[in-house]
């Protein structure tokens, strides 16, 4: 059996999936990082792969920019594969004019503007929160790489582009460390169907200061973030 946008047959995909929004990111960090990897999907070139990392089986899935694409991906590995750790390792703009380009975000929750989500809830708000053991090992992991982490909370927009004046001012004030398109749809999915999610998050531009980094540092440059989600394996 397959579901309708994955071609892999149950038992190809591990456990522990880990989540980069771009397909090739997803090739990059298998190729990088594991060890006897399958392709185990190219339907809409929306690759995943399965190998090894420390002899742990472990699964990388692109998920597509936005959370209607992210979503169809992390329903159908939760419900047809038996994923039960999915982890997000994407980017966001920062809005904090602290928090710099290529520093590590861990997202304890986000807020967002899914009307997915606002149907569903029937306009109330539902707080979209981390898994708590999941959030706890990545710090821990990081901890031990040395590498320094950012905690709190992040905002799930589905509009990259926008024309709204100081459109992320409210936010910044309540806290929000950076904007990025899934992490509310993936930590509300993962609660609905009782598995764990978390989201590991570089920073890729500082919407504050206007700072930005190339698509190929996107693609490549994001080793400290990719350590600490294998340390989750
Ligand atoms: N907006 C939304 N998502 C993002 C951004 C942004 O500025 N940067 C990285 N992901």
């Amino acid at each position: 059996m397959s579901s309708i946008h994955i071609e892999a047959k149950v038992g190809d995909i591990a456990e522990t999936v880990l989540l980069p929004g771009d397909p090739l990111r997803a090739k990059y960090v298998a190729e990088t990082y594991l060890k006897d990897v399958v392709c185990y999907n190219k339907v809409r070139n929306m690759f995943g792969f399965t190998g090894y990392y420390n002899g742990k089986k472990v699964s990388v899935q692109g998920t597509g920019m936005g959370m209607g694409s992210a979503s169809i991906y992390i329903h159908e590995l939760i419900n047809t594969y038996n994923a039960k750790n999915l982890i997000r390792i994407g980017t966001c703009g920062s809005i904090q004019e602290n928090i710099n380009l290529g520093q590590v975000v861990l997202a304890m929750s986000a807020s967002g503007d899914s009307d997915a989500n606002s149907l569903y809830f029937e306009g109330m708000h539902y707080a979209a929160t981390a898994d708590f053991d999941l959030l706890l090992k990545a710090y821990e992991a990081a901890q031990k790489l040395n590498i320094k982490t950012y905690k709190g909370s992040v905002f799930s927009t589905n509009t990259f582009y926008d024309d709204i004046p100081n459109r992320w001012g409210k936010w910044q004030k309540h806290g929000i460390l950076g904007v990025e398109m899934e992490s509310q749809m993936l930590f509300t999915l993962a609660k609905r169907f009782d598995v764990k999610a978390l989201s590991i998050l570089t920073v890729s531009d500082n919407i504050v200061t206007g700072e930005s980094t190339s698509s190929k540092e996107r693609e490549q440059s994001f080793n400290d973030m990719m350590k600490i989600a294998l340390e989750l394996a």
